[in-house]
């Protein structure tokens, strides 16, 4: 039995924390750091937790290399709210923004922008059920769109961008919910980049925007003024009540991810696990992994064994074994284990000898 009587948990989001983590949290619960409260309990106009946010919005900027002409958020709302968010804000002149449709997140963003202004889907692998990621080019965009947006990795086909897409002067707007903090990248690329906490992060609730200046300021003039990025960002994330608590975890996994040596560590692990679980699934007659090779994501990894009945009972079993949320969403069946920053190697190994284990016994 595991720690605690924890179990390896697969999930998508809200998703495995480190450890280390939520026995820091567990240990500050009652009384934050001599302050006689708890970080859910404390006003967040007080000292203690201004230095809360101003330390996990310092050690965000310095995993990620984030310049200082960037403004960092943490905002409320979700993907969901990002997915108007962008538009509102960043259809700031010619009213035109060209997606590329990667997978249901995607296809959702660009939907709901196509309420706001002229939307265009430049390219998308829907046909091939998301099974692979378009290379665009830079002359795949309108020279006149407000922006271009992607999906980096995608929860739900299990891909990712291995590449950033040149776009030359147009902002890059990227949704990085289920992957950042899992490599290095190179954020003077992108004219935007947000994240759901729920995976990467920490507890649902949070959703990091990372923003360049010279694109802030540019709402619609009725858009709410919650939906203006100039009020957070005037505000230090403070124009009302923030996620507190969420915040605080997130903070404590940016100084874990910190001590561990940081995103380049991270970005290492995060390979080794990935190709230990995908050269096992490239050598197994019974499972397949649908993705194309060079599009692979490091971080949810999809696989069926092209028998509903026997991935149903995969997935039962497997739950059996100590090893919950293998099942893939619900819009394409079969099996997904995403393997995010927390979860250890050991965490892998036991899914891989588990399916073995099921493949020598169901083959
Ligand atoms: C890549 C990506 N974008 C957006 C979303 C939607 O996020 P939310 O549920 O916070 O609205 C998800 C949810 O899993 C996701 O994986």
């Amino acid at each position: 039995m595991k720690k605690y009587g924890r179990v390896y948990n697969f999930s998508a989001g809200p998703s495995v924390l480190p450890l280390e983590v939520l026995e820091k949290v567990q240990k500050d619960l009652l009384n934050y750091e001599e302050s006689g409260q708890s970080v859910m309990e404390m006003s967040h106009r007080s000292k203690d937790y201004q230095k809360i946010i101003d330390d996990a919005e310092a050690n965000l900027r310095e995993l990620m290399g984030i310049p200082d002409n960037y403004k960092v958020m943490f905002l409320q709302g979700g993907g969901h709210l990002q997915f108007a968010m962008v538009p509102l804000n960043l259809l700031r002149n010619s009213k035109k923004a060209d997606y590329v449709v990667t997978g249901t997140w995607a296809k959702k963003a660009c939907k709901e922008a196509g309420k706001f202004g002229d939307i265009r889907v430049i390219a998308s692998s829907e046909e091939d059920k998301f099974t692979w990621v378009p290379k665009i080019k830079k002359e795949d965009i309108r020279p006149d769109a407000d922006y271009a947006y992607i999906v980096t990795n995608n929860t739900i086909y299990g891909t990712k961008f291995n590449y950033i897409p040149e776009t030359g002067d147009i902002p890059l707007v990227a949704d990085m919910s289920s992957n950042i903090l899992s490599e290095e990248i190179d954020v003077t690329k992108f004219g935007m980049i947000w994240a759901g906490a729920q995976k990467n992060v920490g507890p649902a609730g949070a959703t990091i925007v990372i923003m360049r200046e010279d694109l802030i300021g540019f709402a619609e003039a009725n858009a709410p003024t919650y939906l203006d990025y100039k009020i957070h960002a005037d505000n230090g994330s403070m124009y009302n009540t923030p996620p507190c608590f969420s915040i605080y975890v997130a903070g404590e996994v940016f100084k874990y991810l910190k001590s561990i040596g940081g995103i380049k560590e991270m970005e290492k692990r995060n390979y080794e696990k990935a190709n230990m679980l995908y050269d096992y699934l490239d050598s197994s007659k019974l499972y397949k992994a649908p993705v194309a090779k060079e599009d692979r994501s490091i971080m949810n990894v999809v696989f069926m064994t092209g028998d509903a009945d026997l991935d149903k009972k995969f997935i039962a079993e497997a739950k059996e074994a100590g090893l919950i949320n293998l099942a893939g969403h619900r819009s394409i069946g079969g099996m997904r284990a995403s393997i995010y920053n927390a979860m250890p190697k050991e965490g892998v190994e036991a899914l891989i000898e588990f399916m073995k284990k099921f493949e020598s016994e169901n083959c």
